[in-house]
């Protein structure tokens, strides 16, 4: 180890989260083990080159996560290149063992530098790392970028979750929420507490308006051009133009000392809101809270889940995971999750279980209704 001297640039932490559908098994239900395998080894070879520091390979769903610790900074090509190649070789494995839809989410031949736009999700943190660094990853599948929404909210702006933000000096400052317009692709950088009304006005609309990335307030003791939490927002079918699979979502939120306390990150959670994404991309439902083990996809396709890896990181290195939702403090959301799931499962093809027109645009659902375009003539 070398000791630091005065002057020293110390290079910052980048954690990088990138996730893809390279197939599932069955149907579209889990990752199979090999991939999971198969993504080890890649990772474990950048590893030994120097190129990231630490890595875990996770599931979540039919979703292969790559999650990774290195000093490149995000949206860096190497690391990005990593991801891609990495998911490459998996469709490959996904071919030979004729996996559901294997290299569904790579939408494109050829790599250019950066993986946004080309399929994948990605979620990037670059931070200085404190003196103790918890960080949860949180992995969603079944559902869209939005379904953060309301959680984030919660964790950085509401003092009925975070008692921090009335308890705290530290949190007074509030946070900045970055927000994207995902169709127009503009974004908007708002304050809460201050803008908090407006803020909820966009957000509330999640299929539209997706909060980014969340920055430290006025006052805080953390850098405030540091972010604190990111969320993925790709849109496959906005990528794709039609409909090829989902954009299941992914976060990284960063805790404590300043921050939302681990357990005030975890809250949001034992509420199981609604989402949209399941069965088809074209069904709205509870999100589950679930343990690593139960991070599979089975009724009708769902519910939509969500897992909850627990770190500390140091220097780069990934400590943990913890599997934070295998805990029975959160039994009673995936109770009330399978009681809403009965519940909208029993309206069938009935809206508001179904999506709204609008937002099936990109499903096969068109293609049904075009079947009966001839069939109507004027009413008076
Ligand atoms: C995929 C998903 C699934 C599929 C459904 C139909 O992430 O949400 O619900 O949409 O299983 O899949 P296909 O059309 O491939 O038979
Ligand atoms: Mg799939
Ligand atoms: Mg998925």
């Amino acid at each position: 180890m070398r000791i630091l001297l005065q002057g020293d640039m110390v290079a910052k932490t980048t954690i990088s989260l990138i996730k893809a559908d390279i197939g599932g098994y069955p149907g579209h239900a889990s990752v199979h083990p090999e991939l999971i395998k198969l993504a080890e080894e890649k990772l474990r070879d950048a590893v030994n080159s120097g190129l990231i520091v630490d890595f875990r390979v996770m599931a979540a769903g039919d979703d292969l996560q790559l999650l990774m610790g290195h000093t490149k900074g995000i949206d860096n090509s190497e690391i990005h290149e990593l991801a891609w190649k990495t998911f490459e070789a998996g469709t490959e494995v996904a071919k030979r063992l004729k996996l559901y839809g294997a290299g569904q989410d790579m939408l494109s031949d050829a790599f250019s530098g950066n993986v946004r736009g080309m399929g994948p999700g990605i979620a990037e943190l670059e931070f200085t790392e404190r003196k103790g660094e918890p960080l949860v990853a949180f992995m969603m599948d079944k559902t869209e970028p939005g379904a953060f929404n309301l959680p984030i909210y919660r964790m950085f702006a509401d003092p009925f979750n975070t008692a921090g933000l009335i308890i705290d000096p530290s949190l007074h400052g509030g946070f900045k929420f970055e927000i994207w317009d995902i169709m127009e692709h503009k974004r908007v950088f708002m304050s809460a507490p201050d803008e908090m009304y407006d803020i909820l006005a966009l957000i509330g609309a999640k299929s539209r308006y997706v909060i980014k990335r969340v920055y430290p307030g006025e006052g805080s003791p953390l850098p405030q051009d540091e972010p604190v939490a990111a969320v993925s927002t790709e849109k496959l079918y906005q990528i794709a133009g039609k409909y090829v699979g989902k954009d299941d979502p992914v976060a990284l939120v960063r805790a404590q000392s300043g921050l939302p306390a681990l357990g005030e990150v975890l809250e949001p959670f034992a509420f199981p809101h609604l989402v949209s994404g399941w069965m088809r991309g074209s069904h709205n439902g509870p999100i589950m809270p679930v343990s690593f083990a139960n991070a599979r996809c089975t009724r009708f396709d769902g519910p939509p889940r969500v897992i909850a890896a627990g770190f500390q990181i140091s220097n780069a290195s990934l400590v943990g995971p913890v599997d934070l939702f295998d805990d029975p403090g959160f039994d009673e959301a995936r109770e009330i999750a399978g009681r809403v799931a009965t519940y909208m499962r029993r309206h069938g093809p009935f809206e508001p279980h179904r999506l709204p027109m609008e937002d099936m645009e990109y499903t096969t659902l068109p293609d049904v209704l075009k079947k009966l375009e001839n069939r109507f003539e004027p009413a008076d």
